[in-house]
């Protein structure tokens, strides 16, 4: 299936990058920065799932940053939307099968750690999978990676390196920690998030665990960054709401936009 996609879109555009870029919800804003690009509607794409999440635009941007090749997906398909574990991790698949060699991930996410606020940026530095699921479940393709994958550096540490002296440099605060994936869409309970602190979690969302899996099967080097886009249930005497996601997302699309344009040059193939 993913070969159709490719052929497809290599038939759309002669950009071949060697970088992919997921947009979690409300973050779409960076693909505005692409020159020589490509637009291309994921329904439009054989295979591909579109998602229906408020705040997703849905596409896929091939593009130039500079001189550097990228391809950007803005919006990506979520397993709350009803979506398998092969659908919602379709989209890395067939990047890598364009040539794809480094994955960065974004995603909105609540903040568990009692030290990060609205609007902070975290370098996420491994994961829990609590979704309930795996997606490399199934028969394995070995041309496209082993059996039983290590994940024991599941995000690269030089790409995490590199971003903190990126940060560093633009000034812009950056905390690390661990990313919590819930299945959703329901928010957690202020027990679950009491629970997911006692386990280790510093942020909690409802995205980015399968691709990441899938990528790392594929040896493909990952960068995540969660933008905190509200306090996690429980924390705030406050309930929350999908439109302060949004919101949140609006507020930190400037300073994600620098980071992510002096970032992606940097991450070595
Ligand atoms: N929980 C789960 N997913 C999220 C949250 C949250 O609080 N905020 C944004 N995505």
């Amino acid at each position: 299936m993913t070969e159709e996609a490719k052929r497809f879109i290599q038939g759309h555009t002669d950009v071949r990058p060697a970088i992919g870029l997921v947009l979690g919800s409300g973050l779409g804003a960076f693909a505005d920065e692409l020159t020589a690009r490509t637009d291309i509607p994921y329904a439009e794409i054989p295979g591909w799932p579109h998602s229906t999440a408020v705040g997703h635009a849905g596409k896929l941007i091939i593009g130039k940053l500079g001189e550097l090749d990228v391809a950007v997906m803005a919006g990506r398909a979520h397993l709350y939307e009803g979506y398998g574990m092969q659908q919602v991790t379709y989209g890395v698949r067939v990047l890598h099968g364009i040539g794809a060699r480094s994955m960065v991930f974004t995603n909105a996410a609540g903040g568990i750690n009692l030290t990060l606020e609205r609007g902070g940026l975290v370098l996420i530095s491994d994961h829990i999978n609590l979704q309930g699921g795996n997606p490399l479940v199934g028969p394995n393709d070995e041309s496209l990676g082993p059996r039983f994958p290590d994940m024991s550096e599941a995000y690269s540490r030089v790409y995490r390196d590199t971003a903190k002296r990126v940060a560093v440099e633009l000034c812009i605060p950056l905390s690390e920690g661990v990313y919590a994936a819930m299945l959703g869409p329901s928010y957690e309970t202020p027990a679950e998030i009491r629970y997911l602190r006692a386990i280790g979690a510093d942020v909690v969302g409802m995205s980015t665990v399968p691709e990441v899996i899938v990528a790392n099967h594929m040896g493909m080097k990952v960068l995540g960054i969660s933008c905190v886009t509200n306090m996690a249930a429980g924390i705030l005497p406050q309930r929350i709401h999908h439109e302060e996601v949004l919101e949140t997302g609006a507020m930190v699309r400037d300073t994600l936009v620098k980071f992510l344009k002096a970032l992606l040059p940097r991450l070595e193939a």
